[in-house]
């Protein structure tokens, strides 16, 4: 038999504004809804991803870069979010004196996998949220990581920022981290009444194939809204074409199979 590993899924792009941490956020509060223990890792400073999962900046003693430099246990730095099931390993300002500080450490890069490799193996998903950005932070996230998917704005300028994180995927790949691969596009922002989303759509179909493109989450207020009141889309609005998409997404994610996993 087969050793069961956690699940380790990336959501990157360089591109601010294009659904990260809206994704990150909202297909991890999804997987825990279904029943599933997931942790959520955020490795961008902004720290929205850990707002939005209701942990307020002023919880946070021990933030993500205490752990990535070793000098707390990783297991320290987990916190409880509202959801349950749902656990969060913050992020704080003080990452950005870590990425200023690393910014030429070759080793840095290795730390997150490091030191938060068995915590991610105690939870059946783990969701890292990046910075947009290709430094220590994001590559961390990626060397950490099993599984990246691609939040992509349903728009054509956003094509070539994606074919971009796709070839660093594959960099990171070959140069330190054999087990990556991307599995998936997730087109945001998506707009139905437009000509030019459906044409993404179709342009994606034809060039990624359709294994690689998952469903598309459509524009929707309900979730530009629910961070400001600290909520995922589900306790914010149940019944919104936000909360039904992530749910979708969230299944195709479950359905994966990763060559890693029994
Ligand atoms: N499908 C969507 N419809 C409407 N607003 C969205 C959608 N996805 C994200 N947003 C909003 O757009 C902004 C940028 O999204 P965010 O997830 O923070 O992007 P990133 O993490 O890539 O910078 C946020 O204010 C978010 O609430
Ligand atoms: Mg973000």
């Amino acid at each position: 038999m087969s050793q069961r590993v956690g699940r380790r899924l990336v959501f990157t792009n360089r591109k601010g504004g294009c659904g990260k941490t809206t994704t990150s956020v909202n297909i991890a509060a999804a997987l825990a809804h279904l029943g599933h223990r997931v942790l959520v890792i955020d490795t961008d400073p902004q720290a929205h991803a850990t707002m939005s999962l209701g942990v307020a900046q002023s919880r946070v003693t021990h933030d993500l870069s205490a752990v990535l430099e070793g000098s707390i246990d990783a297991a320290a730095a987990v916190q409880p979010s509202y959801v349950p099931r749902l656990h969060v390993v913050p992020s704080s300002r003080r990452l950005v004196d870590f990425e200023r500080r690393n910014a030429d450490n070759s080793d840095a890069v290795y730390w997150l996998r490091r030191h938060l490799g068995a915590l991610m193996d105690s939870y059946e998903f783990t969701v890292i949220d990046t910075p947009p950005t290709t430094q220590v932070l994001t590559l961390s996230a990626l060397v950490a990581a099993r599984e990246a998917y691609i939040p992509m704005q349903a728009h054509f300028l956003a094509m070539e920022g994606m074919i971009e994180i796709i070839e660093l995927v594959e960099e990171v790949q070959r140069s330190r981290n054999p087990d990556l691969a991307v599995r998936g596009i997730i087109p945001t922002f998506f707009d139905s009444g437009a000509v030019f989303s459906r044409q993404i759509l179709q342009e994606l179909r034809s060039r990624l194939g359709e294994d690689l493109l998952l469903k598309a989450i459509r524009l929707n207020h309900a979730l530009a809204e629910a961070p400001g009141a600290g909520h995922t889309i589900f306790q914010h609005d149940l019944r919104s074409d936000g909360a039904l998409d992530y749910y979708r997404v969230a299944l195709q994610i479950r359905g994966i199979k990763h060559p890693l996993q029994s």
